[in-house]
């Protein structure tokens, strides 16, 4: 539909008003899909320990200065508990690369989560795995799987991790998982150190190849203890014109509206949901480890209490006339 030239064009333009069109014509594509309607996903930051060392990431391992800490399964069934009491059908579980949350550990957590609520949509986000694991997490009862990644261009995924990752796997795990029956998010940063026009379009590309039910698109921003503290962060508009171009690549796509485009910038999300996004992720962890799960620096809603921002998403989208809709909201082909 779009050839490599036209995208390229999209992707560097800074003419605002070609950015309003494109972004008008993201909205009523995603508008005829999905309505004003907007999906509410409960998110849980259940570990911040992680074995990976990637080089944006402010939970990697060779930060020193990053106080761990790991929710019980107590805590994080409290968590959908609340959660529940707030209206929110999908429950996202995400962590570090945290070895002690082995197979067994996450399976069992999986099975209590989905005997207590056994309507509720289950999204994992732990990580490359094996597809062994992968398909012990699904029949575990899990629905969902988000796995960015990060860059679809290899040279450039390995300007951004250690050796030991690659680019290779981690699209690999993200083909394992559609054919396991998630339904699965892929996903990439925008503004990454090194990152050019034409990687952007490799990962708009791969996602058109792969097809994922879910795209999870934010700008990078510098997290002060990693080796990228010094790096300029990504741009707004940039990401808002890769949700727009998403959008109109994968109409029935899931699209959250980040918070890292929420910290960026005051009305980051809300632009992104005009720019053809339809998801939100507010935070349901508890507040006494918020601040500690700190990606990159300047993370929004480190001090809310869940309920706090549960209410104010819903203030905040509807006054730029999006509905919060409190439902599953699972991709239009996998939704029975
Ligand atoms: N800036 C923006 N996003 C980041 N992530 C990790 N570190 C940063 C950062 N410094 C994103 C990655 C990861 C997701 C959970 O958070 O894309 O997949
Ligand atoms: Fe968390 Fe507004 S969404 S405080």
């Amino acid at each position: 539909m779009y050839s490599d030239t036209e995208l390229l064009k999209i992707i560097t333009n800074n003419d605002p008003e070609e950015d309003e069109a494109l972004f008008a014509r993201a909205r009523s594509v995603r508008e005829a899909h999905y309505g004003a309607d907007v999906y509410f996903r409960g998110l849980i930051e259940f570990t911040n320990y992680c074995k990976n060392d990637c080089y944006y990431c402010g939970i990697r391992r060779s930060n020193r200065k990053v106080e761990r800490y790991r929710l019980t399964e107590t805590q994080i069934l409290e968590c959908c508990r609340l959660g529940e009491s707030l209206g929110y059908k999908t429950f996202v579980l995400q962590g570090g690369e945290d070895p002690w949350w082995n197979d067994e550990r996450v399976c069992a957590l999986i099975k209590m989560i989905r005997a207590e609520f056994p309507e509720h949509a289950i999204t994992l986000s732990i990580g490359e795995k094996t597809a062994e694991s992968y398909e012990r997490y699904f029949n575990a009862g899990a629905n969902r799987y988000l796995l960015r990644h990060e860059t679809a261009n290899e040279e450039h995924y390995a300007l951004l991790h250690p050796a030991e990752m690659s680019g290779a796997a981690r699209k690999q795990c993200l083909r394992v998982l559609k054919k396991t029956g998630f339904q699965t998010g892929a996903g990439f940063m925008v503004g990454t150190p090194g990152q050019k026009p034409e990687h952007l379009l490799e990962d708009l590309r791969f996602i058109e190849e792969l097809k994922p039910e879910m795209v999870g698109i934010g700008p990078f921003i510098p997290q002060s203890d990693t080796p990228f503290a010094n790096e300029p962060a990504g741009s707004l508009e940039q990401t808002l014109r890769m949700v727009a171009l998403t959008r109109l690549l994968l109409p029935e796509a899931l699209i959250p509206a980040t918070t890292a485009l929420g910290s960026l910038s005051n009305e980051g999300r809300e632009r992104a949901l005009r720019a053809g996004a339809n998801v939100v992720m507010p935070n349901l962890s508890p507040v006494n480890v918020r601040k500690l799960y700190a990606l990159y620096d300047g993370k929004i809603c480190t001090g809310d209490e869940a309920a706090e921002c549960r209410f104010c998403m819903e203030r905040r989208i509807r006054r730029f006339g999006f509905v919060p809709a409190m439902v599953r909201g699972d991709h239009i082909a996998a939704a029975q």
